[in-house]
C-alpha cells in the first residue's frame, strides 16, 4: 500500500480524474468478466480497485453520480441472447474480508434499525457460490423465463438452455402464482475435470475453472450444446413473487427446498457474531471438500421483514455481506519451466515461481499441465502470470499480463528428449484418428531413473502396497543411494542391510526404532489381494477400477499372468469386460518386455498374491457401487473400503447417478444432498456392518 505525505489532502478534481481512471478500469474488468468469462485480474486485485473506488467517493460524495462504477452491476448483456429486463433488480453483494468486519456489520444493522447494541439479530450464514447467477421465472408452477443476471437490470435470456439443466426443475410444487427463484449455476469440479479433458481430447480450448465452464456452456447457441454439460443450481434469494411465502431467510430457503428447488446444504441459523465466524470457519474448513468452487461466505438478515427495513444502498443490500475468502489468485513471475517425468514417462512442465502468498499459501510451484497448454497461452520465462490455487490442487498458470513481458522473452520450446535420461520423448500418434496425444512421454522406460523411482512411489502408495514409512522421501533417497531399485529389493532390504555399508539405524534421520517398525511395515505386506497387485505394477491404463476388474475376471494371479504373456494376450485380456483394446494392448506390451519380467520374478520370490476366491460373487453387495461418505466410528474409511472391495464392491470418491448406495457417517456434508438429489440409497455404519456380514 501506498501512502500519502500527511497533509498533501487530494484536490476534487485530483480525485475526480483518479475516479474516473479507475471506473474506466472497472467497467474493463466487468466486461471481461461478465461479458467474456475471460477475468485478466485476480479477483483481490479487482476488490482492491473497487474499494479505492469507493474511498474517493466516500470523501467526495460528488463523485458518486449516477454514471458511478458503484451503481452498475456486472457487463450490459452480450448480442447473442434476446434481453430480459428483470421485474426486481439483481443486485450484487458488499465484500468484507477481516473477522472484525463481521461484528461491524451487525452493529451497522442494528445502528440503522435502531436497535440496542445487544438487541438480538439473527442471521442466515450459507456459502457464496462461485458461478454465475440466473434468474428463474416461474408462472403457476412452470418454467417460464430463465435469465442470467447482465448488469443487474437486464439480462440475457437463457430459458432455452436453462430448461436443459437436469438440476433446474422445470415444474415448482406448491410455489406463489408468480416466483422468482434466484440461485447460482455452477459446475461440480469432478465434472468440470472430465469435460476438459474431453475438451482437450477433442482438440477444443480447455477453460480455466468451472465457473468460466458453467458460464460458456449456459451461454451455447445451441441448447443441445448446453444439454451435454453437467451443470448444478443452487437457489438462495428470489425477485418478484405474487405473494408472500416465508417470514424469514430460513424459512424462504426451506420453502424454495419444498418446491423442489436444489439449496444449499450449508445454510445455518447464527445468533451472534461469534457464530457466525464460527460457521464461516466450518465452511472454509470443508471448502476443500465440497466437490465445487465457493469464495466465502455470505450473511444475510435472517428476518425478511427487518430486511425490508433495511433496503439497499446503491448497488447492494444493508442487509447482507459477504465475507470473502483469502484471495486464491495472484501474479507474481515466471522463473523457469522444469520438466517432470512421471510413472508413465510423462513429461509435465512446472512453473517454477517468484515465490507468491495465494490465498494464505505460499506458492514456488504451479502447473502448466502439457505442452500445448504451454504454447497455447505463450507462456515465456520471465513472464509475469496469473496463479490459481483453489482448495487442496495443485496450484495452475492462468495467462500472462503481457503488459508485462520483458523484451526479449522467446517462445518456450519444449524438450524432445527426456530430461532425466536422454531417451527421445515423444508425442504418440492416435492411430484411428491421427491426432498427437497432447502428453510427451519418455521412452526410455526402466532406463529411466524418474519412471523408476516414480514407479516405486506408486508401488508403496496408499491403494497399492500401502507400506507405512516408505514415503516418497525415503524411496528417493533408497533409490539414490542404490538401496531399492525395483520393487523386490523393499522386501530384502532388512536381510541386506548392513551388508556391505552401514547400516540404516545410522543414517541421519532413521533410528532403531523407525527401522524396526520400516521392517515390520514391510512384513507385513508380504501378501496383498490381487487387484492391489496388479493397480501396484503401475502399469499405464491400469489404474483401481481396471485393476479390480481383471483381479475379478482372473481370481489369481498365476492365470492373469498366463494371459498377458500368451502370444495372443492383447485380444485375450480385450475380452475382459470393461476393458478396451488400448488397455489390453498396454498390458501385453508390459509383459512381453524381458526386463518387466525379470523384475516380476524376483518380486514373486518376496511375495503372495491372494487370490480373489474371498470375494463371494453372491454376495448382495458385489458389482454395487459405494459412496463412504462422513466419519465412521466402528472402522475406518480405508478398512471399510477394503470390506466393501472384499466383497466384489466398487468404492467411489463422489456420487453420480452410477452410485447403487451411501454410507453416511456423522458429519456427512453436501454428499448426503447430492444422493437424496439422485435419489441414492443411504444407510448409516450400523447397517453397513449388519448388510456387509449378511449373505
Ligand atoms: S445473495 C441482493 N447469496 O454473489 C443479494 N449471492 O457478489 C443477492 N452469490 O450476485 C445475492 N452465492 O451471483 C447471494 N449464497 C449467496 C450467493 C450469492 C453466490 C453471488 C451472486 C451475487 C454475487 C454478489
Amino acid at each position: 500500500m501506498t501512502k500519502k505525505p500527511t497533509g498533501s489532502k487530494p484536490t476534487l478534481a485530483e480525485s475526480r480524474a483518479q475516479h474516473q481512471r479507475l471506473g474506466a478500469e472497472i467497467a474493463e474488468h466487468d466486461r471481461r468478466y461478465h461479458g467474456e468469462d475471460a477475468p485478466t485480474i485476480s479477483d483481490a486485485a479487482y476488490d482492491e480497485l473497487r474499494r479505492r473506488y469507493s474511498a474517493l467517493e466516500a470523501a467526495f460524495p460528488e463523485l458518486a453520480d449516477a454514471e458511478s462504477a458503484n451503481r452498475k452491476v456486472g457487463a450490459a448483456p452480450s448480442e447473442k441472447f434476446a434481453k430480459v429486463r428483470h421485474a426486481v433488480p439483481m443486485l450484487s453483494l458488499g465484500n468484507i474480508f477481516a473477522d472484525e468486519e463481521v461484528e461491524e456489520f451487525c452493529a451497522r444493522v442494528r445502528r440503522f434499525l435502531g436497535m440496542p447494541v445487544d438487541a438480538p439479530l439473527a442471521m442466515a450464514a450459507e456459502p457464496k457460490i462461485d458461478g454465475l447467477s440466473c434468474n428463474l421465472r416461474y408462472e403457476n408452477g412452470e418454467l417460464v423465463r430463465a435469465a442470467t443476471r447482465g448488469d443487474g437490470f437486464e439480462g440475457e435470456d437463457v430459458t432455452a438452455n436453462v430448461r436443459t439443466i437436469r438440476a433446474i426443475p422445470n415444474r415448482l410444487d406448491g410455489a406463489p402464482r408468480i416466483f422468482e427463484a434466484r440461485g447460482e449455476i455452477y459446475m461440480r469440479h469432478a465434472d468440470f475435470e472430465a469435460l476438459n479433458a474431453r475438451q482437450a481430447e477433442a482438440g477444443k480450448p480447455i477453460y480455466a475453472n468451472p465457473r468460466n465452464f458453467a458460464a460458456g456452456s449456459l451461454r451455447q447457441l445451441d441448447p443441445r450444446i448446453t444439454a451435454s454439460r453437467p451443470l448444478a443450481f443452487f437457489a438462495y434469494a428470489w425477485g418478484e413473487v405474487s405473494e408472500p411465502f416465508a417470514t424469514t431467510q430460513l424459512g424462504a430457503i426451506h420453502a424454495m427446498q419444498r418446491f423442489g428447488l436444489p439449496t444449499n446444504p450449508l445454510t445455518r441459523l447464527c445468533r451472534t457474531a461469534g457464530e457466525m465466524l464460527a460457521h464461516y470457519r466450518t465452511i472454509e474448513a470443508e471448502r476443500a471438500n465440497l466437490g465445487y468452487d465457493i469464495d466465502g461466505v455470505v450473511y444475510k438478515v435472517d428476518d425478511l421483514a427487518l430486511q425490508q427495513r433495511l433496503g439497499f444502498v446503491s448497488r447492494s443490500p444493508r442487509w447482507a455481506v459477504a465475507h470473502k475468502f483469502p484471495a486464491e489468485r495472484a501474479t507474481t513471475v515466471l522463473e523457469g519451466i522444469e520438466i517432470q517425468v512421471g510413472r508413465t514417462g510423462a513429461l509435465t512442465p512446472v512453473a517454477k515461481l517468484k515465490p507468491v502468498t495465494v490465498g494464505g499459501v505460499v506458492v514456488q510451484n504451479a502447473t502448466l499441465h502439457n505442452e500445448d497448454e504451454i504454447a497455447r497461452k505463450d507462456v515465456r520465462i520471465g513472464d509475469t502470470v496469473v496463479v490459481q490455487r483453489a482448495g487442496d490442487v495443485i496450484p495452475q498458470i492462468l495467462e500472462v499480463v503481457l503488459d508485462k513481458r520483458p523484451a526479449g522473452a522467446e517462445p518456450y520450446v519444449f524438450p524432445h528428449v527426456c530430461p532425466v535420461c536422454g531417451s527421445a520423448a515423444l508425442r504418440e500418434i492416435d492411430e484411428k484418428t491421427g491426432v498427437a496425444d497432447v502428453v510427451r512421454r519418455c521412452t526410455g522406460h526402466l532406463v529411466c531413473a524418474a519412471q523408476a523411482v516414480e514407479g516405486l512411489k506408486h508401488f508403496c502408495s496408499r491403494n497399492a502396497f500401502d507400506i507405512e514409512g516408505l514415503g516418497d522421501k525415503q524411496i528417493e533417497l533408497f533409490f539414490k543411494e542404490g538401496l531399492i531399485r525395483t520393487p523386490a529389493d523393499i522386501f530384502t532390504l532388512s536381510a541386506r542391510d548392513g551388508k556391505g555399508r552401514q547400516p540404516l539405524r545410522e543414517w541421519e534421520g532413521f533410528g532403531e526404532t523407525s527401522v524396526s517398525n520400516l521392517f515390520d511395515a514391510i512384513d507385513a505386506r508380504r501378501t496383498i489381494a490381487l487387484n492391489r497387485f496388479l493397480f501396484a505394477l503401475g502399469i499405464r491404463h491400469v489404474g483401481e477400477t481396471n485393476a479390480r476388474r481383471l483381479a475379478r475376471h482372473y481370481g489369481e494371479w498365476g492365470s492373469f499372468r498366463a494371459a498377458a504373456r500368451a502370444p495372443n494376450a492383447a485380444e485375450e485380456l480385450g475380452a475382459v469386460e470393461g476393458i478396451g483394446p488400448v488397455v489390453a494392448e498396454t498390458i501385453a506390451d508390459f509383459f512381453a518386455e524381458e526386463r518387466n519380467e525379470a523384475v516380476l520374478d524376483a518380486l514373486m520370490k518376496e511375495i503372495t498374491v491372494e487370490p480373489m476366491a474371498a470375494i463371494a460373487a453372491g454376495h448382495p453387495l458385489a458389482g454395487k457401487t459405494i459412496v463412504f461418505t462422513g466419519s465412521l466410528e466402528k472402522m475406518t474409511r480405508d478398512e471399510a473400503k477394503a470390506m466393501a472391495e472384499r466383497l466384489g464392491a466398487k468404492v467411489s470418491g463422489s456420487i453420480s447417478a452410477k452410485t447403487d448406495l451411501v454410507v453416511a457417517g456423522p458429519g456427512a456434508g453436501s454428499k448426503l444432498t447430492t444422493a437424496r438429489e439422485h435419489g441414492v440409497e443411504t444407510i448409516d455404519e450400523e447397517e453397513w456392518i449388519r448388510r456387509s456380514a449378511a449373505g
